[in-house]
């Protein structure tokens, strides 16, 4: 593989924050209204907690093998996608409520996925596959966050997928660094990137099949449903196509596209709203500051945008 390495070692490090979310009250069919769009959606969210265990386990096997730069790269990434995980199984508590037998689906994914296959698996080849899904979230997270997407999710649940797109977008390069480190080897990140999509595109069917199901919605109707112009904007495969045609080449780097504008609009307007703190300012801070803040509004009657 003919990048540096070191090109997400030499990046600012990266933030691991905890946003305010408030996901007990998302609605039923929080993507545009959408039923079948919103499950295919929801299906999602259910395989990425265990998945980004599997990113973490993967990279750290490598930890004391790696440059200094890159080994806190790697422990700032795991901090990510810790958060990420914890986040989206706050949303399981969601679907549960609404009768879900989602835990039923996640045995049967985390048995095949990681019980089953990861086990069976070099290390090598494991970190592949997560390089893989890694460019894959990359190019979701930048397709989402920038034909605006998450304009059609309840607000809620568009904070939720852009911090964790932004997030993504930040530390994309970071377990491809460690592929290049440890073992470089254009077939072995091509050997992954067969794993990985065999393995999310069978998850991810199977778990939107057990939804829909559950909403005795069959696939030949979900699939009417999703032809209609009120569908709202799912991740587009024109971007998935390039992005992967461009994951074939041997030259590839995740940082050959720049979305650092993408990434500090996001931010932005994520901060603005007070989704997430200013940089340095760890949550419980501004959860304290919030709360005066609030104490202040309601001493003095002023209006507090919560
Ligand atoms: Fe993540
Ligand atoms: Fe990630």
């Amino acid at each position: 593989m003919g990048s540096s390495p070191s090109s997400s070692s030499m990046q600012a490090t990266l933030e691991a924050r905890s946003p305010r979310l408030h996901l007990a009250g998302v609605g039923p069919s929080w993507f545009g209204g959408h039923q079948v769009a919103t499950q295919i959606s929801n299906a999602m969210h259910l395989l990425f907690p265990a998945g980004e265990r599997f990113f973490v386990r993967s990279v750290l096997h490598y930890e004391d093998r790696l440059s200094p730069g890159l080994a806190a790269q790697v422990r700032a990434f795991c901090k990510q996608e810790g958060r990420h995980a914890q986040a989206h199984e706050r949303f399981f508590e969601n679907l549960r409520a609404r009768g879900y037998d989602i835990d039923a689906i996640l045995a049967r994914y985390e048995h095949t996925a990681f019980a089953v296959v990861e086990k069976n698996l070099p290390p090598a080849l494991r970190l592949s596959i997560t390089v893989a899904l890694e460019h894959f979230t990359a190019m979701f997270a930048a397709d989402a966050l920038s034909r605006g997407a998450l304009d059609h999710a309840e607000q809620e649940m568009a904070d939720l997928l852009a911090w964790h797109a932004v997030e993504e977008l930040e530390h994309k390069a970071v377990a491809f660094d460690v592929l290049c480190e440890v073992a470089p080897s254009h077939a072995l990140r091509i050997a992954g990137l067969l794993f990985a999509s065999a393995g999310l595109l069978s998850f991810w069917l199977a778990a939107s099949r057990a939804l829909l199901a559950a909403d005795g919605i069959g696939v030949f109707d979900a699939i009417r449903a999703l032809r209609t112009s009120s569908t709202p904007p799912l991740t587009g495969p024109n971007a998935l196509w390039g992005g992967l045609l461009e994951y074939l080449h041997p030259d590839f780097h995740p940082n050959d596209v720049d979305h650092s504008a993408l990434i500090a609009r996001t931010l932005a307007d994520l901060r603005t709203r007070e989704v997430i703190a200013a940089p340095g300012i760890s949550g419980t801070s501004r959860r304290r500051t919030h709360r005066r803040s609030e104490a202040v509004a309601a001493t003095t009657g002023a209006a507090e945008d919560a």
